[in-house]
Protein backbone atom coordinates (compact mmCIF):
# COMPACT_ATOMS: atom_id res chain seq x y z
CA UNK A 1 0.00 0.00 0.00
CA UNK A 2 1.54 3.57 -0.85
CA UNK A 3 2.50 5.52 1.95
CA UNK A 4 0.70 8.66 2.55
CA UNK A 5 -1.77 8.86 0.24
CA UNK A 6 -5.10 10.07 1.23
CA UNK A 7 -7.52 7.95 1.23
CA UNK A 8 -11.16 8.45 0.84
CA UNK A 9 -14.21 8.13 2.43
CA UNK A 10 -17.48 8.21 -0.31
CA UNK A 11 -20.76 7.51 0.36
CA UNK A 12 -23.37 6.92 -2.41
CA UNK A 13 -27.28 6.73 -1.45
CA UNK A 14 -29.02 5.05 -4.00
CA UNK A 15 -32.16 5.61 -2.33
CA UNK A 16 -33.45 1.62 -1.96
CA UNK A 17 -37.52 1.21 -1.66
CA UNK A 18 -38.02 0.97 2.73
CA UNK A 19 -41.72 1.80 3.19
CA UNK A 20 -42.42 -1.54 2.60
CA UNK A 21 -42.81 -2.65 6.34
CA UNK A 22 -46.77 -2.43 5.93
CA UNK A 23 -47.82 -4.09 2.34
CA UNK A 24 -45.49 -7.51 3.81
CA UNK A 25 -47.14 -7.41 7.25
CA UNK A 26 -50.70 -7.29 5.36
CA UNK A 27 -49.81 -9.35 2.65
CA UNK A 28 -47.59 -11.75 4.63
CA UNK A 29 -50.47 -12.25 7.43
CA UNK A 30 -52.83 -13.05 4.81
CA UNK A 31 -51.78 -16.48 3.85
CA UNK A 32 -53.00 -19.91 5.09
CA UNK A 33 -49.43 -20.15 7.00
CA UNK A 34 -49.38 -16.44 8.53
CA UNK A 35 -45.74 -15.18 8.00
CA UNK A 36 -43.83 -11.76 8.60
CA UNK A 37 -40.19 -11.54 6.83
CA UNK A 38 -37.13 -11.97 9.45
CA UNK A 39 -35.71 -8.40 8.51
CA UNK A 40 -37.84 -6.76 10.31
CA UNK A 41 -36.53 -8.27 13.48
CA UNK A 42 -33.90 -5.25 13.04
CA UNK A 43 -35.59 -1.92 14.86
CA UNK A 44 -32.93 -0.77 17.46
CA UNK A 45 -34.15 -2.98 20.27
CA UNK A 46 -34.49 -5.85 18.03
CA UNK A 47 -30.48 -5.34 17.02
CA UNK A 48 -29.29 -4.90 20.42
CA UNK A 49 -31.22 -8.16 21.37
CA UNK A 50 -29.85 -9.54 18.44
CA UNK A 51 -26.20 -8.99 20.04
CA UNK A 52 -27.33 -10.44 23.01
CA UNK A 53 -27.98 -13.78 21.53
CA UNK A 54 -24.69 -13.86 19.85
CA UNK A 55 -23.17 -13.92 23.74
CA UNK A 56 -25.47 -16.38 24.91
CA UNK A 57 -23.77 -19.74 25.34
CA UNK A 58 -26.01 -21.43 23.42
CA UNK A 59 -25.64 -19.36 19.88
CA UNK A 60 -22.57 -20.66 18.64
CA UNK A 61 -22.17 -19.36 15.02
CA UNK A 62 -20.91 -15.69 15.94
CA UNK A 63 -18.31 -16.44 18.02
CA UNK A 64 -17.27 -19.80 15.97
CA UNK A 65 -17.30 -17.96 12.64
CA UNK A 66 -14.88 -15.24 14.40
CA UNK A 67 -12.65 -17.73 16.26
CA UNK A 68 -12.56 -19.44 12.34
CA UNK A 69 -11.54 -16.09 11.04
CA UNK A 70 -9.30 -15.20 13.79
CA UNK A 71 -7.30 -19.02 13.23
CA UNK A 72 -7.06 -18.58 9.51
CA UNK A 73 -6.26 -15.05 8.68
CA UNK A 74 -3.16 -15.56 7.19
CA UNK A 75 -4.77 -18.31 4.80
CA UNK A 76 -7.92 -16.39 3.71
CA UNK A 77 -5.89 -12.80 3.56
CA UNK A 78 -3.40 -14.71 1.06
CA UNK A 79 -6.34 -16.65 -0.88
CA UNK A 80 -7.87 -12.86 -1.26
CA UNK A 81 -5.53 -10.74 -2.01
CA UNK A 82 -4.10 -7.70 -1.34
CA UNK A 83 -5.24 -4.54 -2.70
CA UNK A 84 -8.65 -5.97 -3.24
CA UNK A 85 -12.49 -3.93 -3.41
CA UNK A 86 -13.93 -5.82 0.10
CA UNK A 87 -17.94 -5.15 -0.44
CA UNK A 88 -19.83 -5.96 2.18
CA UNK A 89 -23.77 -6.43 1.36
CA UNK A 90 -26.05 -6.12 4.39
CA UNK A 91 -22.84 -4.45 6.41
CA UNK A 92 -24.14 -3.71 9.86
CA UNK A 93 -21.87 -2.62 11.99
CA UNK A 94 -19.31 -3.96 10.00
CA UNK A 95 -18.15 -5.67 13.23
CA UNK A 96 -16.48 -9.01 11.60
CA UNK A 97 -14.54 -6.76 8.81
CA UNK A 98 -12.54 -5.19 11.25
CA UNK A 99 -11.41 -9.11 11.53
CA UNK A 100 -10.04 -8.66 7.93
CA UNK A 101 -9.01 -5.17 7.87
CA UNK A 102 -6.11 -4.94 10.11
CA UNK A 103 -4.21 -7.78 8.28
CA UNK A 104 -5.49 -7.71 4.51
CA UNK A 105 -5.83 -4.08 4.27
CA UNK A 106 -7.43 -4.03 0.85
CA UNK A 107 -7.40 -0.84 -1.20
CA UNK A 108 -11.02 -0.03 -0.61
CA UNK A 109 -13.54 -1.44 1.48
CA UNK A 110 -17.08 -0.94 0.48
CA UNK A 111 -19.91 -1.64 2.99
CA UNK A 112 -23.13 -1.74 1.84
CA UNK A 113 -26.22 -1.43 4.00
CA UNK A 114 -30.20 -0.32 3.51
CA UNK A 115 -30.04 1.74 6.84
CA UNK A 116 -28.54 4.74 5.82
CA UNK A 117 -27.91 6.94 8.91
CA UNK A 118 -25.93 4.24 10.64
CA UNK A 119 -24.14 3.11 7.16
CA UNK A 120 -22.99 6.76 7.04
CA UNK A 121 -21.54 6.63 11.17
CA UNK A 122 -20.44 3.21 10.43
CA UNK A 123 -18.57 4.56 7.36
CA UNK A 124 -17.14 7.31 9.22
CA UNK A 125 -15.50 5.46 11.98
CA UNK A 126 -14.01 3.19 9.70
CA UNK A 127 -12.25 6.06 7.70
CA UNK A 128 -10.59 7.26 10.73
CA UNK A 129 -9.73 3.71 12.44
CA UNK A 130 -8.15 2.35 8.91
CA UNK A 131 -6.66 5.55 7.32
CA UNK A 132 -4.94 3.44 4.97
CA UNK A 133 -7.63 1.97 3.64
CA UNK A 134 -10.29 3.78 1.20
CA UNK A 135 -13.67 3.37 2.34
CA UNK A 136 -16.93 3.93 -0.65
CA UNK A 137 -20.50 3.24 1.17
CA UNK A 138 -23.36 2.50 -0.63
CA UNK A 139 -26.70 3.16 0.82
CA UNK A 140 -28.65 -0.29 -1.06
CA UNK A 141 -30.97 -2.99 -0.69
CA UNK A 142 -28.71 -5.86 -1.20
CA UNK A 143 -31.24 -8.46 -2.02
CA UNK A 144 -31.66 -6.11 -5.27
CA UNK A 145 -29.16 -6.96 -8.52
CA UNK A 146 -26.26 -4.57 -7.44
CA UNK A 147 -24.54 -2.10 -9.32
CA UNK A 148 -21.37 -0.65 -8.29
CA UNK A 149 -22.21 3.42 -7.70
CA UNK A 150 -18.34 3.94 -7.91
CA UNK A 151 -16.01 2.50 -10.58
CA UNK A 152 -12.78 0.06 -9.16
CA UNK A 153 -11.26 -0.08 -12.43
CA UNK A 154 -9.16 -3.12 -12.70
CA UNK A 155 -8.88 -4.31 -8.92
CA UNK A 156 -10.07 -7.83 -7.81
CA UNK A 157 -13.77 -7.30 -6.20
CA UNK A 158 -14.29 -9.85 -3.18
CA UNK A 159 -17.53 -9.70 -1.83
CA UNK A 160 -17.58 -10.88 2.03
CA UNK A 161 -21.30 -11.99 3.53
CA UNK A 162 -20.54 -13.49 6.94
CA UNK A 163 -22.74 -14.68 9.61
CA UNK A 164 -24.48 -17.32 7.61
CA UNK A 165 -27.36 -14.30 6.06
CA UNK A 166 -27.75 -16.73 3.70
CA UNK A 167 -29.83 -19.05 5.55
CA UNK A 168 -32.35 -16.47 5.45
CA UNK A 169 -32.96 -17.15 2.10
CA UNK A 170 -35.09 -20.24 0.74
CA UNK A 171 -32.20 -22.25 -1.29
CA UNK A 172 -33.69 -21.20 -4.96
CA UNK A 173 -33.58 -17.55 -3.39
CA UNK A 174 -30.10 -18.21 -2.06
CA UNK A 175 -28.81 -19.42 -5.85
CA UNK A 176 -30.22 -15.81 -7.18
CA UNK A 177 -28.58 -14.23 -4.14
CA UNK A 178 -25.03 -16.32 -5.31
CA UNK A 179 -25.40 -15.23 -9.03
CA UNK A 180 -26.21 -11.22 -7.95
CA UNK A 181 -22.62 -11.60 -5.85
CA UNK A 182 -21.00 -13.92 -8.92
CA UNK A 183 -21.84 -10.59 -11.00
CA UNK A 184 -20.56 -8.10 -8.52
CA UNK A 185 -17.07 -9.38 -8.52
CA UNK A 186 -17.18 -10.38 -12.43
CA UNK A 187 -14.78 -10.75 -14.19
CA UNK A 188 -11.87 -12.12 -11.74
CA UNK A 189 -13.47 -11.56 -8.45
CA UNK A 190 -14.55 -13.83 -5.15
CA UNK A 191 -16.19 -14.54 -2.48
CA UNK A 192 -15.93 -15.06 1.25
CA UNK A 193 -19.20 -16.21 3.03
CA UNK A 194 -20.09 -17.76 6.23
CA UNK A 195 -22.41 -20.83 6.02
CA UNK A 196 -23.98 -22.27 8.95
CA UNK A 197 -23.18 -26.37 8.70
CA UNK A 198 -25.92 -28.72 9.54
CA UNK A 199 -25.15 -30.79 12.80
CA UNK A 200 -26.87 -32.67 15.99
CA UNK A 201 -30.31 -31.56 16.09
CA UNK A 202 -29.73 -30.73 19.54
CA UNK A 203 -27.23 -28.33 19.17
CA UNK A 204 -29.79 -26.21 16.94
CA UNK A 205 -32.39 -26.49 19.02
CA UNK A 206 -30.52 -24.88 21.73
CA UNK A 207 -29.24 -22.38 20.33
CA UNK A 208 -32.44 -21.02 19.30
CA UNK A 209 -34.10 -21.73 22.43
CA UNK A 210 -31.77 -20.17 24.68
CA UNK A 211 -32.05 -20.52 28.35
CA UNK A 212 -32.11 -16.88 29.15
CA UNK A 213 -35.16 -16.41 26.80
CA UNK A 214 -33.33 -13.73 24.87
CA UNK A 215 -34.12 -15.66 21.60
CA UNK A 216 -37.80 -15.31 22.51
CA UNK A 217 -37.64 -11.68 23.61
CA UNK A 218 -35.95 -11.42 20.30
CA UNK A 219 -38.78 -13.36 18.40
CA UNK A 220 -41.94 -11.62 20.41
CA UNK A 221 -40.11 -8.02 19.66
CA UNK A 222 -41.11 -8.17 16.09
CA UNK A 223 -44.72 -7.83 17.40
CA UNK A 224 -44.13 -4.74 18.89
CA UNK A 225 -42.25 -3.46 16.31
CA UNK A 226 -45.10 -3.84 13.96
CA UNK A 227 -47.50 -2.18 17.18
CA UNK A 228 -45.43 0.82 17.00
CA UNK A 229 -44.96 1.22 13.27
CA UNK A 230 -48.37 0.30 11.90
CA UNK A 231 -50.73 1.14 14.81
CA UNK A 232 -51.27 -2.68 15.11
CA UNK A 233 -52.82 -3.75 19.00
CA UNK A 234 -50.71 -7.54 19.07
CA UNK A 235 -51.04 -8.15 22.61
CA UNK A 236 -47.25 -9.36 23.52
CA UNK A 237 -49.14 -11.56 26.21
CA UNK A 238 -50.63 -13.69 23.87
CA UNK A 239 -48.23 -15.17 21.58
CA UNK A 240 -45.03 -17.40 22.50
CA UNK A 241 -42.13 -18.02 20.97
CA UNK A 242 -40.95 -21.58 19.22
CA UNK A 243 -38.00 -22.46 17.39
CA UNK A 244 -37.43 -26.28 16.42
CA UNK A 245 -34.99 -28.02 13.30
CA UNK A 246 -37.16 -29.10 10.81
CA UNK A 247 -34.90 -32.08 9.85
CA UNK A 248 -36.54 -32.46 6.71
CA UNK A 249 -36.08 -29.10 5.08
CA UNK A 250 -32.94 -28.60 7.23
CA UNK A 251 -33.69 -25.41 8.83
CA UNK A 252 -34.01 -23.76 11.95
CA UNK A 253 -37.78 -22.20 12.04
CA UNK A 254 -38.45 -19.63 14.12
CA UNK A 255 -43.19 -19.28 14.72
CA UNK A 256 -44.73 -17.54 17.18
CA UNK A 257 -47.68 -19.04 18.85
CA UNK A 258 -50.82 -17.36 19.78
CA UNK A 259 -51.73 -19.05 22.96
CA UNK A 260 -55.69 -17.95 22.46
CA UNK A 261 -58.44 -17.54 19.61
CA UNK A 262 -57.89 -13.86 19.14
CA UNK A 263 -58.01 -10.75 16.74
CA UNK A 264 -55.84 -8.28 15.39
CA UNK A 265 -56.21 -5.15 13.89
CA UNK A 266 -53.26 -3.29 12.30
CA UNK A 267 -54.67 -0.55 10.71
CA UNK A 268 -57.60 -0.97 9.11
CA UNK A 269 -57.34 -5.12 8.97
CA UNK A 270 -58.04 -7.20 11.33
CA UNK A 271 -56.52 -11.06 11.48
CA UNK A 272 -58.77 -14.01 13.17
CA UNK A 273 -56.13 -16.13 15.04
CA UNK A 274 -56.99 -19.71 16.52
CA UNK A 275 -56.04 -20.95 19.67
CA UNK A 276 -52.34 -22.61 18.58
CA UNK A 277 -51.97 -21.23 15.37
CA UNK A 278 -48.63 -19.44 14.76
CA UNK A 279 -46.76 -16.79 12.15
CA UNK A 280 -44.06 -17.73 10.70
CA UNK A 281 -40.85 -15.16 11.36
CA UNK A 282 -37.92 -17.05 10.19
CA UNK A 283 -35.94 -19.92 8.07
CA UNK A 284 -32.15 -20.66 9.18
CA UNK A 285 -31.16 -23.43 6.67
CA UNK A 286 -28.20 -25.37 7.35
CA UNK A 287 -25.90 -27.14 4.54
CA UNK A 288 -23.57 -29.21 4.12
CA UNK A 289 -19.86 -27.74 2.64
CA UNK A 290 -20.83 -30.23 -0.23
CA UNK A 291 -24.84 -29.27 -0.34
CA UNK A 292 -23.68 -25.31 -0.09
CA UNK A 293 -21.32 -25.72 -3.06
CA UNK A 294 -23.37 -27.12 -5.27
CA UNK A 295 -25.89 -23.75 -4.90
CA UNK A 296 -22.45 -21.77 -5.88
CA UNK A 297 -21.95 -24.56 -8.78
CA UNK A 298 -25.35 -23.24 -10.23
CA UNK A 299 -23.91 -19.72 -10.72
CA UNK A 300 -20.13 -20.61 -11.56
CA UNK A 301 -19.10 -19.94 -8.32
CA UNK A 302 -15.96 -22.36 -7.77
CA UNK A 303 -15.33 -23.91 -4.33
CA UNK A 304 -11.44 -22.81 -3.38
CA UNK A 305 -11.18 -23.20 0.18
CA UNK A 306 -13.14 -24.14 3.54
CA UNK A 307 -12.03 -23.71 6.97
CA UNK A 308 -14.04 -24.66 9.75
CA UNK A 309 -13.81 -24.91 13.62
CA UNK A 310 -12.50 -28.54 14.78
CA UNK A 311 -16.03 -29.37 15.94
CA UNK A 312 -17.71 -29.09 12.19
CA UNK A 313 -20.29 -26.37 13.55
CA UNK A 314 -19.18 -23.51 11.08
CA UNK A 315 -17.71 -23.00 8.49
CA UNK A 316 -16.26 -19.70 6.07
CA UNK A 317 -16.03 -20.75 2.18
CA UNK A 318 -14.05 -19.13 -0.32
CA UNK A 319 -15.56 -19.30 -3.62
CA UNK A 320 -14.05 -17.80 -7.28
CA UNK A 321 -15.57 -17.61 -10.58
CA UNK A 322 -14.95 -20.43 -13.11
CA UNK A 323 -13.87 -18.14 -15.57
CA UNK A 324 -11.13 -16.45 -13.22
CA UNK A 325 -9.44 -19.27 -11.66
CA UNK A 326 -7.15 -20.04 -14.77
CA UNK A 327 -6.89 -16.21 -15.37
CA UNK A 328 -5.93 -15.44 -11.76
CA UNK A 329 -2.75 -18.05 -12.92
CA UNK A 330 -1.57 -15.53 -14.48
CA UNK A 331 -2.11 -12.31 -12.33
C1 LIG B 1 -28.72 -13.39 11.51
C2 LIG B 1 -30.05 -14.86 10.18
C3 LIG B 1 -27.85 -15.50 10.83
O1 LIG B 1 -30.40 -17.39 11.51
O2 LIG B 1 -29.03 -17.66 13.17
C4 LIG B 1 -30.55 -15.82 15.50
C5 LIG B 1 -30.78 -14.83 13.12
N1 LIG B 1 -32.52 -15.77 14.65
N2 LIG B 1 -31.40 -16.34 16.40
C6 LIG B 1 -29.68 -16.94 12.42
C7 LIG B 1 -31.26 -15.46 14.40
C8 LIG B 1 -32.59 -16.29 15.88
C9 LIG B 1 -29.53 -15.43 12.56
N3 LIG B 1 -29.06 -14.81 11.28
Amino acid sequence: MSQNSAKRLRFYDMQPEVNTLYDDVINGLSQPQKQIPPKYFYDERGSALFDAICDTPEYYPTRTEMAIIENNLAAICDRLGHDCVLIEPGSGSSQKVRLLLDRLEPHTYMPLDISSDYLKSVAHGLAQEYPEINVTAACVDYTDPLELPHSTGDLRRIAFFPGSSIGNFEPQEAVTFLGNMADLVRPNGGLLIGVDLKKDPAILNAAYNDQQGITAQFNLNLLAHINRELNADFDLDCFTHRAFYNELLGRIEMHLVSTIKQQVDIAEHCFEFDCNETIHTENSYKYTVTEFQALAHEVGLEPIEVWQDEAGLFSIQYYQLNSSISERASD
